[in-house]
């Protein structure tokens, strides 16, 4: 028991269960929404056309509509004042008899009195929407439930100067004036849809234009709206919007569904982007791009999120979720769909190790923390702490591994049947999967064990070799470690592409798919004269951590050899994260650390020289993993020691290959810019020559830096050149930080990398700039954007947040009790790197778990950081 479940009774939060669904009582077909929009004062008037529904349990009970800090002003029934209502909580509860009335509610909100940036919000003058996952009960009065689908008629009316673009889903029906100042816009959705994709937009915007027809030859008019002087720059994500709709046609057979498409871009958004019909909306940082703003890197978030979001058309929106357990329902899948798309558009290896990368430093530590939860979970406080690495990049995986045991086209025929059969449908994970199940033909009965149980499962893998018979024996065993609430777990069902390498020729006989499904399976292989090297999972075609006898000269031999690029990926990393491991424990005298590395550098020179490798994929070779990763291979963790050792491997490589490294810097600064894949290896692979360099020699690389930093015509050299110059102590490091100030004051993207950058930096003061920053005239408390910018970078920056004495864990708590009444939906995101105190070493450990106790007991918080920290102590 917790502190926090011994006080009163009213701060015991509800806690919602899967089991507990019902189907709703009543339904709404029709909703009329009329919106008078001021930026103070906003009148909403809301006529729903209410039904029992013929599949409730109960066909007595009252229309219950959701509500979150509004207040109804009127309620009518059929058009007539009714007072048979009571408010429970939140929720406005209506006895009507019958079966089926029309019932209208008043409600008045403050979009500028909403900091929380769900509902409807004022951004920079202009008023939009979020409304995923409940706020459009911060709007009116609604059953704000997935599973209650409505056609959707919105009149928006404005004062025309200060609003005069009016959006809403769907297409526009009719507009006009009036004599007052005033226009008006009426728009009809006309498929149904949940009230979380409900979405408006008021406010000065200047649109980009296009046109796409679909493969059956509709004309789609297509806009991406914009503050003016930001058009210059949505080049970029209007050609990945046109790319993802062929895409979806080409490889899913999907087609977009109304005649219009809006995305409008919005600097105050709590997340990425949102999916509403027909009107998605972004945050900017994931809209504008030029070579100018933006890196490569921002590029491809740029294409990616654009994709993701039209992508949810189909997978989200003509199916939508029946309630928010289901919820990598359309995640998970949507991120399978962005990721093969942004494969499919740059190098497929690529992205497939970016993403690997990505769910190794996010999801891997949220499966062995307080806070792991399966990609279907079984119940929740609050939902907005449920958008999760889990449910978003493991439930993706766990996709993943059926298009690996089905094959693309049974996979497809899969995915056909779940869209035909669930089309204008609130489906359930368990719907997508029989679907799966039958049109690809595949089993999935054990495989289901992926959406119920939490924990990364570890495969330890033991390989013996009968030099008599030639046979190789693979004998594998699969644990899946304990979680909260699920101490015991059944076994997976795993896929693991596996290939074995004849030392000699370098090659393989084929590979094999090995399919894991018991707790200890042994598999067996013939023709193999000498023992050989062993490639499992490949491709990472399961999400699992593999614990594998690998020598570290098989690892070299992998890294040079294997034709899995991602596999080579894995030798180097393995390599890397053995070494380290070892000198962290204190497991390496002097001659197995000159060994190791030595080992390490020949691996490393011998991929700088592999003349077969493009740069892109040799910038993801030479990238050490990174410390969150190693920490995860730790129980309990001396992050200060992983920082150091790794540091001091760095600079190692640095030293020993200088040579290299700034031959590689010359070579790569002489490919002129361009955003073709030769051009954008080259940019990667300078900033990662200068990281080792400086690693070795901070003061001449220093002048190298900021060299690279002066002769930049495009932002990813500059970011790269100021990162590196933001971890060292010289003077070059003001002069640049101040440039890049003065020169991009004006945009708001650009300063965030510059608040990024100084708390993310290897500098010994980072922490202390962090602390100062806080004060800086450009930082708010009130822009998700620029707290993340200063705040997350720190929280990912090991030095800074793990220092010794603390204070990193107690600006990161300050900043959860400062920001929570402001928005506690970002608020919460910060618990998460304090929750991982467990895994800490104890004296860390307890700072840490302090902290953790200081915000509980705060006399009021949000629900948001509530659950994550009366979880992160339990
Ligand atoms: N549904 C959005 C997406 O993944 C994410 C989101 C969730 C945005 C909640 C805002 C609020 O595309
Ligand atoms: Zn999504």
């Amino acid at each position: 028991m917790n502190d926090l479940a011994s006080q009163p009774a009213q701060f015991t939060p509800a806690v919602i269960h899967r089991a507990d669904y019902r189907p709703p009582a009543w339904l709404v077909p029709d909703i009329a929404l009329d919106f008078v929009l001021d930026l103070t004062e906003t009148r909403v008037s809301a006529t729903l056309d209410v039904e029992r529904n013929p599949a409730a349990q109960d066909a007595t009970a009252p229309l219950r509509l959701n509500g979150d800090g509004i207040v109804a002003g009127a309620v009518l029934v059929d058009g007539e004042p009714h007072n048979a209502w009571a408010m429970e909580g939140d929720d406005l509860v209506i006895d009507l008899p019958g079966s089926a009335h029309q019932v209208t509610i008043e409600t008045t909100i403050n979009p500028t009195a909403n900091t929380q940036l769900s509902g409807l919000y004022a951004s920079g003058g202009l008023l939009c929407t979020q409304c995923e996952a409940e706020g459009f009960r911060r709007i009116t009065f609604f059953p704000d439930r997935p599973d209650v689908l409505s056609c959707y008629t919105v009149t928006l009316t404005a004062d025309k100067a200060q609003f005069p673009v009016l959006l809403s889903n769907g297409n526009p029906v009719d507009s006009g004036e009036e004599d007052d100042g005033s226009h008006w816009a009426i728009w009809h959705d006309p498929w149904p849809k949940p009230s979380y994709l409900f979405a408006l937009v008021a406010g000065d915007l200047v649109p980009t234009r296009d046109r796409f027809t679909t493969a059956s030859g509709r004309a789609v008019d297509l806009a991406i709206w914009v503050r003016a002087g930001d058009e210059t720059r949505t080049g970029h994500a209007m050609r990945s919007l046109i790319a993802s709709m062929q895409w979806d046609e080409k490889v899913y057979g999907r087609e977009y569904d109304l005649d219009l498409f809006n995305i409008v871009a919005v600097s105050d958004f709590n997340a990425g982007a949102m999916e509403n019909k027909g009107l998605n909306i972004f945050n900017t940082r994931y809209i504008l791009a030029d070579p100018d703003t933006a890196t490569d890197g921002d590029y491809d978030a740029v294409e990616g999120v654009v994709a993701h979001e039209y992508f949810h058309n189909w997978s989200g929106n003509r199916v939508t979720c029946r309630d928010w357990f289901q919820l990598s329902l359309k995640e998970g899948f949507t991120v399978l769909r962005d990721q093969q798309f942004s494969a499919d558009r740059g190098s497929p290896p690529v992205k497939r190790i970016e993403d690997v990368r990505i769910l190794r430093a996010a999801q891997f530590p949220e499966d062995s923390g307080p806070l792991a939860h399966p990609i279907r979970p079984d119940s929740y406080q609050e939902i907005s702490n449920f958008y999760t690495a889990t449910v978003y990049n493991k439930g993706a995986e766990v996709i993943r591994m059926m298009t690996v045991l089905a094959g693309p086209e049974r996979f497809r025929a899969g995915t056909d049947l779940y869209f035909e059969r669930h089309d204008g449908q609130a489906a359930t994970c368990e719907d997508f999967v029989t679907a799966i199940e039958e049109g690809a033909q595949i089993d999935l009965a054990q495989f289901r064990r992926w959406y119920e149980q939490a924990g990364t499962p570890r495969v330890d893998v033991a390989l013996s070799h009968d030099p008599v018979s030639g046979r190789v024996t693979l004998a594998l065993k699969q644990t899946v470690p304990p979680t909260p609430g699920q101490s015991v777990k059944q076994p997976m069902v795993i896929p693991l592409r596996t290939a074995l390498f004849d030392r000699q020729s370098g090659t393989h006989g084929g590979e094999h798919l090995i399919v894991l499904t018991q707790g200890q399976q042994q598999f067996t292989f013939e023709g193999h004269a000498r023992p050989p090297v062993l490639s499992i999972n490949r491709g990472f075609s399961a999400p699992v951590a593999i614990i594998a006898p690998q020598t570290v000269e098989d690892l070299v031999f992998l890294a040079a050899h294997d034709d899995d690029p991602f596999a080579r990926y894995e030798a180097m990393q393995q390599l890397v994260v053995q070494h380290l491991v070892a000198a962290v424990e204190g497991r390496l005298d002097d001659d197995a650390r000159e060994a190791g590395r030595k080992a390490i550098g020949g691996a490393l020179a011998a991929i700088l020289a592999d003349a077969g490798l493009d740069d892109l994929m040799r910038g993801e070779l030479v990238m050490l993993p990174g410390e969150a990763y190693l920490a995860e291979q730790l129980n309990p963790v001396d992050p200060a020691r992983v920082h150091a050792e790794r540091e001091a491997l760095k600079a190692w490589l640095g030293r020993e290959l200088a040579p290299a490294w700034t031959a590689l810097h010359d070579r790569c600064a002489a490919v002129p810019f361009s955003l073709d894949a030769a051009a954008r290896g080259a940019r990667k692979l300078k900033t990662q020559a200068l990281v080792y360099l400086a690693a070795a020699d901070p003061q001449g690389t220093a002048l190298r830096a900021k060299a690279q930093y002066d002769a930049a015509d495009n932002m990813t050299d500059r970011q790269g050149a100021l990162m590196v110059l933001c971890g060292l102590d010289c003077p070059q490091r003001e002069e640049a930080l101040d440039h890049f100030h003065a020169r991009f004051a004006d945009n708001r993207l650009v300063i965030d990398k510059w608040f990024s950058l100084q708390a993310g930096s290897l500098h010994p003061d980072a922490l202390a700039h962090v602390q100062a920053l806080a004060h800086h005239p450009d930082f708010t408390l009130t822009n998700p954007n620029r707290v993340r910018a200063l705040y997350m970078a720190m929280a990912a920056n090991p030095a800074a947040f793990h220092a010794a004495d603390g204070a990193g864990y107690r600006t990161i708590a300050d900043l959860i009790l400062a920001l929570d009444p402001i928005n506690g939906n970002v608020a919460a995101r910060f618990v998460a790197p304090l929750g991982r105190w467990r895994r800490v070493e104890p004296g860390r450990a307890a700072l840490m778990r302090a902290e953790l106790e200081r915000i509980a007991a705060a006399p009021r918080l949000s629900r948001d950081v509530r659950e994550q920290v009366s979880k992160s102590l339990e």
